[in-house]
């Protein structure tokens, strides 16, 4: 059997993981808002009109931050016209997916959401239809605390007592020829700069999300952010970055070996970050925000991202598969490697759209993604290690040799070591030793997704048919466990 090793010190810290890196996304986009978390009519519904059978299941999932409300959909999304007694909102067309709003889910809805789920908000101004005064209304209307008609309007429309939102992003892709509003660069930088100097005027404690690349491929991709960056200056906390993988080739060699591309992406970013900080002579550089995330090709066509007037439509319901959960791990195992410059990243999206979760009618189902996600739920807090890798190589076509076992690990501060690792071979089981540089190790939980055919999928008919299940580590240390061909594994020890 080949072997692969981890080699690991306690005191090679990368830097803390920060919680906001296991956020998720929420668009007023297909069936995500409306029959997703929001369904007044459902058998299912609480109170509040919310599914708590969708809600149970993102609580196992345990977001921090949620986004919110779109995606491109916030690029023509007036936010007045979702606050209010609910009968008076208007409906409006939607441009971004071809379909109507009707509103009756909106600021207040939400926001009394976060603070059942402890979801944080996240929000993003409409940079593409809206006028920067209009996001400075908004942050006035969920943070203002003087006595203004706005600030006191939110009194009267909301009886939650909700928190305030003190995270926002200036836009949503603007880079991108599809985004209501799109503009060059050059111009986005101005119009964002005035957004986020009213914004932060309003309140100077909201931290703001410049809006970055939304796709390597675009021939803008880091130029754009070079010069949105620029432009918003010291007024920028975060630059955002999107990534969907896809295996369109079929090919599940290379597929699982797609991670390397979301560090790539990252360091790419990371230097304009450094760049533009370093031209400023600053020492507070901006930081990223990976906001939009995941695996998305089956159902990036026309056909699923247009409703043709359909309210609510079905859009973009992939169904994923093993090599999607793996893939879906290597994202957060590459958010825990660069914990140092990644502060915070939402999976896109959390039930329906792309999502972990699927609803049809009054039932649920548990994506393969959702139970890749479930084992980082009680091993996310601590400091990122150092990991170095020893062992056995796949070669891919577009990345060169890479390493057979992808992994991260982070160490909490009551000694308890996680550890994560994808073996991204499709042929090729292995033993993986855990080396921590001498330390003792003792087995507090361990879990591995596995199916050993990796096109296997959940489906209505056979729901449980991607699970994660107990493995056990065994060696001296109890640091050793046998990894098959596309499996995810991840475990805590208590260091001794
Ligand atoms: O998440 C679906 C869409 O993907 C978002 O609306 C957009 O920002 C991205 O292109």
């Amino acid at each position: 059997m080949s072997k692969a090793k981890f080699h690991l010190h306690p005191h090679h810290h990368v830097g803390a993981v920060d919680p906001r890196i296991f956020g998720g996304f929420l668009e007023h986009m297909g069936r995500a808002v409306y029959e997703g978390i929001y369904d007044p009519t459902s058998a299912q519904a609480d109170d509040y009109g919310c599914r708590t059978d969708v809600l149970s299941a993102l609580d196992e999932l345990d977001f921090t931050v949620m986004r919110y409300p779109g995606g491109n959909f916030v690029s023509n999304y007036h936010w007045r016209d979702g606050v209010g007694p609910i009968h008076d909102r208007p409906t409006r067309r939607d441009l971004a997916w071809g379909t109507i709003e009707p509103n009756t889910f909106g600021t207040n809805e939400f926001l009394s959401l976060c603070k059942r789920t402890g979801w944080s908000p996240m929000f993003a101004v409409n940079l593409g239809t809206g006028l920067p005064e209009e996001a400075a209304d908004w942050v006035e209307y969920t943070n203002g605390e003087l006595e203004t008609d706005i600030a006191e309007q939110q009194k009267v429309d909301q009886s939650d007592n909700v928190s305030k939102v003190p995270l926002w992003c200036l836009g949503n892709e603007m880079d991108g020829p599809w985004q209501m509003g799109h503009m060059p660069a050059a111009d986005y930088g101005i119009k964002a700069r005035q957004a986020a100097h009213m914004m932060k005027l309003v309140d100077p404690s909201i931290e703001l999300v410049v809006s970055g690349t939304s796709l390597p491929d675009n021939s803008t991709y880091l130029e754009w952010d070079r010069q949105a960056l620029e432009a918003v200056g010291g007024l920028a906390d975060y630059l955002s970055t999107h990534r969907y993988l896809d295996n369109y080739s079929g090919d599940t060699s290379q597929f699982l070996c797609s991670g390397v591309a979301v560090d790539q992406q990252i360091a790419e970013i990371d230097s304009v970050c450094r760049y533009v900080a370093g031209r400023r002579r600053s020492r507070r550089r901006p930081f990223i925000a990976f906001d939009e995330w995941n695996v998305w090709y089956r159902t990036r066509n026309r056909e699923n991202m247009w409703a043709g007037g359909k309210f609510p439509a079905h859009l973009v319901e992939e169904i994923y598969d093993l090599q999607d959960a793996l893939v879906c791990a290597q994202f957060l195992m590459s958010f825990i490697r660069n914990a140092d410059v990644v502060k915070i990243a939402n999976i896109a999206q959390v039930v329906n759209v792309i999502a972990p979760v699927l609803t049809s009618g009054d039932k649920l189902l548990r994506q393969t993604i959702f139970e890749a996600l479930a084992m980082f739920v009680n091993r996310r807090e601590g400091n990122s290690l150092r990991l170095s890798y020893e062992g056995p190589t796949v070669d891919s076509a577009d990345f060169g040799y890479v390493a057979a076992v992808d992994g991260a690990a982070i160490l909490s501060d009551n000694n308890e070591l996680h550890v994560y690792a994808v073996n991204r071979s499709v042929e090729l089981p292995l033993d993986l030793e855990v080396d921590f540089s001498g330390g003792h190790l003792q087995v507090v939980s361990s879990e591995m997704l596995h199916h050993p055919t990796p096109t296997a999928q959940n489906t209505w008919d056979n729901p449980d048919a991607v699970r994660r299940s107990g493995v056990e580590f065994s060696g001296d240390g109890k640091s050793l466990v046998q990894l098959p061909p596309n499996c995810f594994v991840a475990a805590t020890f208590k260091v001794t």
